[in-house]
């Protein structure tokens, strides 16, 4: 039992103890970790004063996802180290065994993949749970459309919710088919095509895990795939696919970036270091912020441009956010990100940054809610349909907190209490976290800078994406 946040004695209160979810992995990964989070549900966070030392976040969850899925195709042993040993990444290295693959963590946490090849795909004999994980969905469902394999892909009630029109539609382009609940929802039936048809597909909406599936898919095509994308989204998986030795390049045409894969492809298997996660450092990067007294040193963050703007944005409202010892990580720039108590400042968020601070939205809110004046959000439909619509469950959850919110179709408004502790929420009251593991986190944030605590209905979804936070917090607190 981790006891959190309260002076001296724990501040947790459980109510309806769930079992963790029996993926093997998951029980060989849990019995070495230190600081998990707790499987309780409820909790509540209150203040326990600065956050203060050097910590360091799991790895990066799309990298994660990524080097699975290309070590998984390559011919050979592949060796991952810094692997995030969340639940969304395990439902991916489930997935890649059901494709023949064989995995295994060694005793120091690095993983050994023996990849299967591209195109030697074993069609999987059950369903492929994908837990909570949009990017382990999407990004297989491209995988599977160009092998001769049928697989079924299902998932929790929030992945079940959300929409695979997105990846539905180029890969029946290439040849597919797809038999998807109604709406374009999970549970759904993907038939392969050997061989797929090239395309060249212009992404209708920003998405990384849209342009991922086609360049997967690409990976088994016989021609040249190509990817037209208007906005750039977060580029993991070009920037690994060509370490593992895909022929893919990547070109600008109009302001447009056009990325063109070379199939049918021979991966070459390599040894991949996962840099820490920015979305998971986002956390700790605003409970610095905002709790006075704060001098904190996250260690080893990704720091890719397509992932980097909330720094951005942070500073832009007076963030004192200090990177200390730039340097390249598995081919990914990382710096340590030392953050110290600072003021903030509301401001207009520039939509077009949005794409590359997608996932850190709902903490962003947490720290407008605390600042001086008007922070106003927009161009954030994409938000409506993460792992709960994040704008609608941050809105409510923070006004239940106490911060003054304005919810509009593509944004929130919010008028920062100028530095003041936020009330938190009011005695046998809950936020509803709708299985979203960044809700969850986002407002055990603004709890560390409430005056009475915030409760959270339901902090399990923190293992999908980050299952040390609350070691790390109740470390950062105690240093
Ligand atoms: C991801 C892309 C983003 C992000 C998700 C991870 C990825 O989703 O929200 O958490 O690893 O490619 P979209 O591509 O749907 O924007």
């Amino acid at each position: 039992m981790v006891g959190i946040v309260g002076s001296g004695k724990p501040f947790i209160k459980s109510v309806r103890p769930r079992a963790r979810r029996a993926l093997p992995e998951a029980r060989g990964a849990v019995k070495d970790r230190r600081l998990m989070t707790s499987p309780d549900t409820f909790q509540t966070f209150i203040p326990r004063g600065p956050l203060k030392g050097a910590i360091r976040v799991p790895g990066d969850k799309s990298i994660s996802h990524r080097a699975l899925m290309f070590a998984g195709l390559a011919v050979g042993e592949s060796r991952i180290t810094g692997l995030l040993e969340g639940e969304d990444v395990l439902a991916t290295a489930g997935a890649i065994r059901a494709f023949g693959a064989q995995i295994a963590r060694g005793q120091d946490g690095s993983w050994t993949v023996h990849g299967v090849g591209v195109g030697s795909l074993l069609e999987p004999k059950t369903a492929l749970d994908m837990g909570n994980s949009g990017t382990s969905t999407r990004l297989l469902m491209g995988l599977v459309a160009a092998h001769a394999i049928t697989a079924t892909f299902v998932g929790d009630a929030s992945l079940s919710g959300r929409p695979m029109k997105r990846v539905i539609d180029p890969l029946s382009q290439i040849g597919a088919s797809i038999e998807a609940s109604a709406g374009g929802t999970l549970p759904l039936m993907l038939r392969g095509a050997a061989p797929a048809v090239p395309i060249t597909y212009r992404l209708p909406v920003a998405s990384a895990q849209v342009k991922s599936a086609v360049l997967l898919a690409g990976l088994n095509t016989p021609g040249i795939t190509r990817v037209i994308e208007p906005v750039p989204t977060r580029d993991h998986t070009e920037r690994m696919l060509t370490g593992f030795g895909a022929s893919l390049e990547v070109g600008e045409e109009n302001g447009e970036t056009i990325i063109s894969i070379h199939g049918e492809a021979d991966l070459r298997p390599m040894d991949v270091v996962v840099p820490g996660d920015p979305s998971s450092a986002a956390f700790f990067m605003v409970a610095a912020t905002l709790v006075p007294g704060s001098d904190l040193t996250i260690m080893n963050v990704g720091l890719n441009p397509t992932r980097a703007g909330l720094l951005q944005v942070l500073r832009q409202m007076g963030a004192d956010i200090e990177e200390v010892d730039r340097r390249e990580v598995g081919g990914e720039p990382v710096a340590d990100l030392r953050v110290r108590h600072a003021p903030l400042t509301g401001i207009d968020v520039d939509p077009a940054l949005a794409p590359s601070m997608i996932d850190e939205f709902p903490v962003l809110f947490v720290a407008a809610a605390l600042a001086s004046g008007t922070t106003r959000t927009t161009g954030l439909e994409e938000l409506r349909v993460k792992e709960s619509d994040r704008l609608a469950t941050m809105a409510a959850a923070l006004t239940l907190a106490g911060a003054r919110v304005e919810e509009q179709a593509d944004g929130l408004i919010i008028h920062g209490s100028g530095g003041e502790p936020l009330p938190g929420t009011p005695q046998g009251a809950s936020v509803a976290t709708r299985l979203d593991h960044r809700i969850a986190m986002s407002m055990a944030v603004a709890g560390l800078a409430s005056r009475n605590g915030v409760s959270v209905d339901d902090t399990r979804p923190i293992n999908t994406s980050f299952p040390t936070f609350m070691g790390l917090l109740e470390e950062a607190a105690a240093a």
